[in-house]
């Protein structure tokens, strides 16, 4: 179910089986049905999201947000994450949850974001 996620939600950079079984064995996976995930990370000073998705036929109806709190309600610990900084939707959507710019990422055009307690 998650490759197929991955597949449809980040068709350029889908992880592919392995990664996704490795990443399903360090940390939690959140699922609303076949909409939406959220995979996380869960180091010792951290947790990284390393992937929020809505399905396209299911975006923009609540469902990234819902996630995303749903994760930061189970969070012990301060949650970092990377965006690609032409990706409007999801930067609104951590801005407006409370994520601050931590670092960028030249080689990938990417924001490091975090956000504490
Ligand atoms: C980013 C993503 C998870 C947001 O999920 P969603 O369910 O569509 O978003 P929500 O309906 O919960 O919207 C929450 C906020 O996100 C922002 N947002 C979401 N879609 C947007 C869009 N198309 N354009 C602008 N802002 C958008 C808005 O700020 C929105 O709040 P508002 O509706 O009050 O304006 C979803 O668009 C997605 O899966 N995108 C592809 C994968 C991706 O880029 N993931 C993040 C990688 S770090």
């Amino acid at each position: 179910m998650i490759a197929r996620f991955e597949q449809e939600v980040f068709p350029d950079n889908s992880l592919n089986e392995l990664s996704i079984e490795k990443e399903l064995g360090a940390g939690r996976t959140w699922v609303a049905e076949d909409q939406a995930y959220a995979l996380t990370r869960w180091d010792e000073d951290v947790i990284d999201l390393l992937r929020l998705g809505v399905l396209p036929a299911y975006q923009r109806q609540g469902l990234g947000r819902v996630l995303l709190r749903t994760v930061l309600h189970h969070a012990d610990r301060p949650v970092i994450l990377t965006v690609r900084r032409n990706n409007d939707p999801a930067l609104r959507l951590y801005r407006q949850e409370g994520f601050q710019l931590t670092g960028y990422l030249p080689d990938a055009d990417a924001l490091l974001l975090k956000k504490w307690g």
